[in-house]
């Protein structure tokens, strides 16, 4: 008997802060990731995918004082509507992970902080600096324009105090040279660069600690107790210490570590392209094989802000129209790689276009010709093969893609004419409908990872012949 080797894919995303509810941006990337986990589980891998939410930090704290909430009801509110958003757009995750979690996340963080700090990579010294709340982060005057914070357009705290701090430098070299060579690859090339160019111009220690009497709501540190983990170690570990690291119970991190795919937006590939792999490095583990970044989203091409009155909320479009659409515009209508913009009025637009009159009526013609004339539903073949756009994280374009395949189909029918043929040449127009079915069933094949209800629904309908018992595409 021969034991086929599984192959095994570990997909992330990045943990969302626990400070308010989830945004049209962190559906964009759970989406994403669902379709690479999706895509993966298809061609037979055994598919790891994290996600969850990072519930620690000054930014967290203060907005539950803000709101008179005691801090845990606070992120224990937040992370379940995160949990809530993943189920509404049927989110294929394997595990969430929550970083106030003392028996999962804390002792991984803590067990990684321990084996830097055994390497001698960590050490004390007084720290000036600038501190932004919204990014979690020191900010060096480099990253400042007009004295702002660029991604939160704030000016930051000056802070003065004891931290730990972590020796960067030290591995910045083979960090370097593993980005270079592609070892640890980030995509797209542009945004390798970015990093490369970054790293040239020279990368401090990095604070890795604040004293606990600024901040009590983080993780322990192991022997001082006089300080908690900053934020981006306490955070970035969550990618092991979900798998078990530090643990016992740590299969799935001898499994599936290293990750096969972080994906995370383009304001903190910093700390997943630099300070995650020196963390790793110094505790002697291995790296990530790649890093995806996406851009991202906007409303009428300006960042969706209460003041300008452009919010639109992933409820409210999944209300109207629908996980499923909602799925096919931030696939289709976003370059994967590049940010992206959504309204309303565009919304509506791409849904009438493409789904209601796109694939949901294509569903409809196709399966009303095949139960009217056909007496047994068309054999089927399911056959999945690797996509080179989903290989390379090109949803838009393999949406493209599938879209042709549907234009293609309608425009078949057009030329074919069955249901004027039917009348003239029954057993050639059978044949025509027959063709139709298995072109509609290619297309569902196509559409599983990206939108899996739809393409379920489909199959379902020319498993029975039958159309499809509510229109695919129905707007509430
Ligand atoms: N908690 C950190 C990540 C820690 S990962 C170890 C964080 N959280 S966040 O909630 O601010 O952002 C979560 C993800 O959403 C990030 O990848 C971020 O880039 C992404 N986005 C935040 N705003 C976005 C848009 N407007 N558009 C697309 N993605 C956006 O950062």
């Amino acid at each position: 008997m021969f034991n086929k080797k599984i192959e095994k894919f570990y997909v992330t995303t990045a943990i969302d802060y626990a400070n308010a509810g989830p945004h049209l941006g962190h559906a964009l990337e759970k989406i994403q990731a669902d379709v690479v986990a999706r895509y993966q589980r298809l061609l037979d891998k055994d598919v790891y995918f994290l996600t969850g939410t990072d519930e620690h930090g000054i930014k967290i704290l203060r907005t539950a004082e803000r709101e008179h909430k005691n801090v845990t009801d606070f992120v224990n509110e937040n992370s379940d509507k995160f949990r809530k958003l993943l189920t509404s757009l049927n989110i294929s995750n394997d595990y969430f992970v929550r970083t106030s979690d003392k028996k999962v996340h804390w002792p991984g963080a803590q067990f990684l902080w321990k084996k830097i700090f055994e390497a001698g990579d960590l050490y004390k010294a007084n720290y000036k600096g600038f501190y932004c709340v919204g990014c979690e982060a020191f900010l060096t005057e480099k990253d400042l324009v007009d004295r702002k914070c660029p991604y939160h357009d704030k000016e930051p705290e000056l802070i003065m105090e004891e931290n730990y701090f972590f020796k960067i430098s030290k591995y910045i070299d083979e960090i370097r040279k593993k980005i270079k060579s592609d070892e640890l690859e980030i995509y797209p090339r542009s945004r390798k660069n970015e990093i490369l160019a970054m790293i040239d111009r020279g990368v401090e220690d990095i604070s890795f600690s604040r004293p606990k009497d600024k901040l009590s709501w983080g993780i322990d540190i192991p022997n001082d107790d006089t300080q908690v983990m900053y934020v981006w170690c306490d955070a970035l570990s969550n990618y092991i210490s979900a798998l078990g690291f530090g643990t016992d119970e740590d299969e799935d991190y001898k499994k599936f570590w290293p990750a096969d795919l972080h994906i995370v937006g383009k304001d903190i590939l910093r700390f997943h392209a630099i300070i995650w792999p020196a963390m790793l490095l110094s505790a002697g583990l291995s790296l990530p094989k790649k890093i995806f970044v996406h851009g991202f989203l906007n409303s009428g091409g300006k960042k969706m802000s209460k003041s300008l009155g452009n919010v639109i909320t992933p409820e409210e479009i999944i209300e109207e129209y629908g996980a499923e659409a909602l799925r096919y515009y931030l696939l289709r209508e976003v370059t994967s790689y590049e940010d992206g913009d959504i309204t309303k009025e565009k919304f509506k637009t791409a849904y009438n276009a493409n789904l209601a009159n796109g694939l949901g009526n294509l569903t409809s013609r196709i399966m009303k010709m095949a139960e009217n004339n056909l007496d047994k539903p068309v054999d089927i073949e399911r056959e999945v093969s690797p996509s080179d756009f989903l290989d390379n994280l090109e949803f838009h374009k393999f949406m493209d893609y599938v879209w042709e395949q549907i234009s293609e189909t309608d425009l078949y029918i057009q030329e074919t004419e069955p249901f004027k043929l039917i009348k003239i040449n029954p057993a050639q127009a059978k044949d025509v409908i027959r063709d139709l079915v298995q072109k509609l069933n290619s297309i569902a094949v196509l559409l599983e990872p990206v939108m899996p209800e739809s393409a379920q629904k489909i199959q379902n309908a020319i498993k029975e012949n039958r159309m499809p018992s509510e229109p695919l595409f129905l707007r509430k």
